[in-house]
């Protein structure tokens, strides 16, 4: 079992959080006044989140397009209903090369809670910039605690499981930088986008029975389908046990926090 659409399907607790604060900075926005604007969500998942946000735009858009690195997760968006201008692309924005023809297709691009698995946020910027037709927007939402990196990189110390997490041997989460805002402005200018707002959401934490937990972060564990069979419940043993030690902190009730950040740029 790997990264998991009907799992993260059970994970509610950002289908709130997401459109709130889109609304909340929904005036900033220009894209939204063009007749058939064209729109790509980056890393859909399961939709749930893109088609709550579908639900505050104007419907005078051209273009939908939602688009995941994993196929699961685009078989899983292209089996909802939904308007006939919505469509689905496998793509990974921390590729090498953006695909020539999305290239410069888009007014505005869309992210909820993606780039916290990104190697480079740079590199993915800069795709995302591609992406952009000139003056396109963006929303990027997201943990600047990169919580599954850091379980892989914890693992990565494991000899048993460095084979396959050693990619993540050297991650650090934005907010191990002295100065994750700064880092992530400086990032934003190198990739030719032109910040318009970061607004940080410190204090977001998500509170659930622990198998819940468990569970959220099994729906994002990419790694898990690699491993061959006959040590699956180790790994799963090992993931959880980390989880739990280096994730979850206890007070009353078991929380994980979720320090998070918004990306208001535009493309100049
Ligand atoms: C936490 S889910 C968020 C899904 C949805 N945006 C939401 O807010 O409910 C993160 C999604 O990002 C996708 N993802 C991770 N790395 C990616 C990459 N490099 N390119 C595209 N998608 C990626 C994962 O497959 C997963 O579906």
């Amino acid at each position: 079992m790997g990264v998991s659409p009907e799992k993260f399907q059970k994970v509610v607790f950002l289908l709130e959080f997401v459109p709130k604060i889109f609304r909340e900075h929904a005036d900033l926005f220009k894209f939204t006044k063009k007749n058939n604007f064209s729109m790509i969500d980056i890393g859909t998942g399961p939709g749930t989140m893109l088609l709550q946000i579908e639900n505050q735009l104007p419907k005078h858009y051209k273009e939908i397009i939602g688009t995941d690195r994993a196929e699961t997760m685009i078989e899983y968006f292209d089996s909802v209903p939904k308007d006939s201008r919505i469509t689905s692309r496998i793509l990974d924005i921390s590729a090498e090369k953006m695909p020539a023809d999305l290239t410069g297709r888009f007014d505005f691009a869309f992210s909820s809670f993606c780039f916290g698995y990104v190697p480079d946020l740079r590199k993915t910027f800069k795709n995302c910039n591609e992406l952009l037709k000139p003056e396109g927007e963006t929303f990027f939402a997201w943990s600047i605690r990169s919580h599954i990196p850091e379980i892989y990189r914890s693992l990565s110390k494991i000899d048993k499981w460095a084979p396959y997490t050693s990619d993540y041997k050297n991650w650090k989460s934005l907010i191990e930088y002295e100065d994750p805002i700064g880092t992530l402005s400086d990032h934003l200018k190198a990739a030719g986008l032109e910040k318009l707002k970061i607004a940080e959401y410190e204090d977001f934490a998500f509170q659930d029975p622990e198998d819940v937990m468990l569970e959220t972060f099994e729906s994002q564990d990419h790694i898990r389908s690699r491993i061959p069979q006959i040590d699956q419940q180790m790994y799963k043993e090992e993931f959880d046990r980390i989880v739990r030690t280096e994730q979850i902190i206890y007070g009353q009730k078991p929380k994980i926090p979720f320090p998070s950040v918004a990306v208001i740029a535009k493309k100049n």
